[in-house]
């Protein structure tokens, strides 16, 4: 058996493409373009690539962007300043500080902070919260892209098994949740878990979130089971790899995504519906129009 590839490069463009066309009929309605704020604090050539891509998708999908790059001295009082501006500013619906950020800045302080109806990341506590609780309203982008690339399989994914291997803030933990209320086993496994491989072997969906090449081999995929790796390890040449070794777990497979090109630009894209969707929601909110 060769497993079908999920192709976000594919699935993600059409998606866009749809996003497009919902900007387009909303300036047509007299409305003022969606707005997404991206503030970037230091040099992390990683992040300065993502935050690139964000600029490119949102003049795509006809987005405005206001991108901001601080140096990596900044205080977290005058961070947090730049947070509660954007907080009120009636252009902006969806503000993504990048991380990392530098050791001096608290992180979680930061989000906090985020008006919850702009955090178009999903990660703060509100909107974690949510989802938990079975009232989902703005959702973290890994997870939310990865459940639209299990909806493009067709499979029915009620009731089946589904393994997490990792279980970090921003993916593994809202993954699991994410998997639940689609009504699947969940079984989460991280780094104190003391049997990772049977975890991952009774999966009929199995996500790796750690960021370690080659942590899935083959041997630990059950026949037929979807595949989602969000691994992305860059090496020394540049090249991306994900945590599943990919040419023997499509073997057994019957969907996988690969590295680069699967995960990646549904993260991308879910940042933009989110974004949609808050400016959407902010032409309910009378002082935000
Ligand atoms: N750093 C890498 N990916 C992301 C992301 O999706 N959101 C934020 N805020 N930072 C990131």
């Amino acid at each position: 058996m060769s497993a079908k590839i999920l192709d976000g490069n594919a699935i993600a463009r059409t998606a866009r493409s749809r996003l497009k066309a919902d900007v387009d009929r909303r300036l047509a309605a007299g409305e003022r373009p969606p707005g997404l704020a991206v503030i970037l604090v230091g040099n992390d050539p990683a992040s300065e690539i993502y935050v690139k891509a964000k600029r490119r998708d949102c003049e795509e999908v006809g987005f405005h962007s206001n991108v901001q790059h601080l140096s990596a001295n900044i205080t977290q009082a005058d961070l947090e300043e730049r947070v509660e501006a954007l907080n009120t500013d009636v252009s902006i619906d969806g503000i993504l500080v990048q991380s990392p950020l530098p050791d001096h800045i608290d992180e979680n302080r930061i989000i906090d902070l985020i008006d919850p109806l702009k955090d178009v990341d999903g990660f703060h506590p509100y909107n974690i919260g949510r989802l938990a609780l079975r009232r989902p309203s703005i959702r973290s982008c890994t997870p939310m892209g990865i459940m639209q690339l299990l909806e493009h399989t067709g499979v029915a994914i009620r009731g089946l098994e589904a393994t997490v291997i990792g279980a970090s803030n921003h993916v593994g933990r809202p993954m699991g949740l994410e998997l639940l209320l689609a009504g699947c086993t969940v079984t989460t496994a991280h780094k104190f878990s003391r049997d990772t491989e049977s975890c991952a072997r009774r999966a009929d969906i199995l996500v790796s979130a750690v960021g370690k090449p080659g942590l899935v081999p083959g041997n630990w995929v059950k026949p037929g089971a979807i595949v989602i790796d969000v691994g992305m390890t860059r090496d020394e040449n540049g090249k991306l790899h994900g945590d599943v070794v990919f040419d023997d777990a499509r073997e057994v497979a019957s969907w996988i995504t690969p590295v680069p090109g699967g995960v990646g630009p549904m993260t991308r894209v879910a940042m933009l519906q989110n974004t949609f969707a808050a400016a959407e929601h902010a032409l309910d909110i009378p002082d935000r129009r």
